[in-house]
C-alpha cells in the first residue's frame, strides 16, 4: 500500500512536530489527544510553529494556511481507521502504549503500519500488543521535529523488507534521513546521549561546576548546539527519568540509572522548559 493518509498518536513536543512535519510534506494528517484542552493546546503549537516559520520568511503564509488545512484534530481512537500509517508519540510508558496499540489494533485498516516514537523502549514488546508484527516499526524522530533531520528506523525480528523499504521511503518524502537501526533500547543516538546528559545532571551534583558553566563548557569546548541540563530541559526532565529507569531496568548498568536529583525535580514538578522551569527558569 502507498502511504497518504497519516494518523499521529499524541500532540505533546513530539506528536504536534511529527503532525506538522507530515502535513506540510503533503500527507493528510489525524492527530488525537486524550481530551479536548490538550487537543487545542498540541493545534495551538503546531500553528506557532509555522507561523515562526513564516515571521523568518522560511514558509508562504499560503503553505502555512495548506499545512494547517491538512491537519485535524481528534480525541477519538476511531477517527484513526482509515489511516495508512500511525505514529504514535505519546507518554514513555509501556502500559500506556500497549493499551493504546492493542485498542487501535481492532480499529485500523488491516494493511496500515504501525510505528512508535519511543526513545527507550523496545518495538518488539510494543508490537506483540498488536496481530500486526510485520508491519510495526520504531519512527524515533528528533527534538525538535521540524528542524532535526534524523529519523532512526528500527526493524525488530518480525518487521518484514517491504514495511522497512515503505518507512526508508516515507521519512525521506518528510526531507528527511533515515538510519536503518536493531531493535534495542535506545536504538543509536540514545544509547549514546543518554549516559552523557545523566552524567552532566551528577556532575551537579557532585559540584564540579555551576550548571551555567557545565553548559558552557560543553557547547564551547566541544561546539554542541546546547550544553547538556539546557538540552536535558528541552528534552523535558520527565521524560527523560522515565527514559532512564527504562534502560537501566534493560541494561542494569550504572551510566543509565536515574540521579537522585533527576528524580526529585520531576517530583517537584520541574519538567523543564514546558512546565517553566527545570535547571533553568523559564518564568512561564
Ligand atoms: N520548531 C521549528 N524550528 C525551530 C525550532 C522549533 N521548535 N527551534 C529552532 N528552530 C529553527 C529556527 O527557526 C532556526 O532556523 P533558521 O536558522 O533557518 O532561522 C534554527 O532552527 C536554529 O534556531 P535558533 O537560531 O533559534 O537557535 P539555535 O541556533 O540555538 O538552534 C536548535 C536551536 C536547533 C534547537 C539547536 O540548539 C540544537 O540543535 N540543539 C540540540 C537539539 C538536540 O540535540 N536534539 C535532540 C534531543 S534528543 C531526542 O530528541 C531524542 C530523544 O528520544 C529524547
Ligand atoms: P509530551 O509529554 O510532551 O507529550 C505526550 C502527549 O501524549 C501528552 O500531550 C499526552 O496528553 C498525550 N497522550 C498520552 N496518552 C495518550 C493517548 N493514549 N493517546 C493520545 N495522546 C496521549 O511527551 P513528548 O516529549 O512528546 O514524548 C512523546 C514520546 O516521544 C515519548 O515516547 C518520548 O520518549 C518520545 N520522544 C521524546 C523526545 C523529546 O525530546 N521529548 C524525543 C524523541 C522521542
Amino acid at each position: 500500500m502507498t502511504i497518504e493518509k497519516v494518523g499521529v498518536l499524541g500532540c505533546g513536543l513530539m506528536g504536534a512536530g511529527i503532525a506538522e512535519v507530515c502535513a506540510k510534506a503533503g500527507f493528510s494528517t489525524v492527530v488525537r489527544e486524550v481530551d479536548e484542552g490538550l487537543l487545542e493546546k498540541g493545534m495551538q503549537r503546531i500553528e506557532r510553529s509555522l507561523s515562526k516559520a513564516v515571521d523568518k520568511g522560511k514558509l508562504e503564509a499560503v503553505q502555512r494556511d495548506e499545512t494547517m488545512s491538512r491537519i485535524s484534530g481528534t480525541t477519538e481512537l476511531e477517527s484513526l481507521a482509515d489511516r495508512d500509517l500511525v505514529v504514535e508519540a505519546i507518554v514513555e510508558s509501556l502500559q500506556a502504549k500497549v493499551e493504546t496499540f492493542a485498542a487501535l489494533d481492532r480499529i485500523v485498516q488491516d494493511g496500515a503500519i504501525f510505528a512508535s516514537n519511543t526513545s527507550s523502549l523496545t518495538i518488539t514488546q510494543i508490537a506483540m500488543a498488536t496481530q500486526r508484527t510485520d508491519r510495526f516499526v520504531g519512527l524515533h524522530f528528533f527534538n525538535p521535529v521540524p528542524v532535526m533531520k534524523l529519523v532512526e528506523v528500527v526493524r525488530t525480528l518480525m518487521t518484514s523488507d517491504e514495511t522497512m523499504q515503505q518507512c526508508l521511503d516515507f521519512v525521506a518524502s518528510l526531507g528527511k534521513e533515515g538510519v536503518s537501526c536493531r531493535d534495542n533500547s535506545g536504538f543509536i543516538v540514545n544509547r549514546l546521549l543518554v549516559p552523557y546528559l545523566l552524567d552532566a545532571i551528577r556532575a551537579v551534583e557532585e559540584g564540579v561546576g555551576s550548571i551555567e558553566d557545565i553548559d558552557k563548557a560543553m557547547q564551547l569546548g566541544c561546539g554542541y548546539p546546547m550544553g547538556p541540563l539546557t538540552l536535558l530541559d528541552f528534552v523535558g526532565l520527565d521524560t527523560t527519568y522515565y527514559i532512564a529507569n527504562i534502560m537501566f531496568e534493560e541494561y542494569r548498568e550504572k551510566r543509565f540509572a536515574p540521579p537522585p536529583l533527576l528524580k526529585q525535580m520531576v517530583q517537584a514538578g520541574r519538567s523543564g522548559r514546558k512546565s517553566g522551569r527545570g535547571f533553568y527558569d523559564y518564568g512561564e
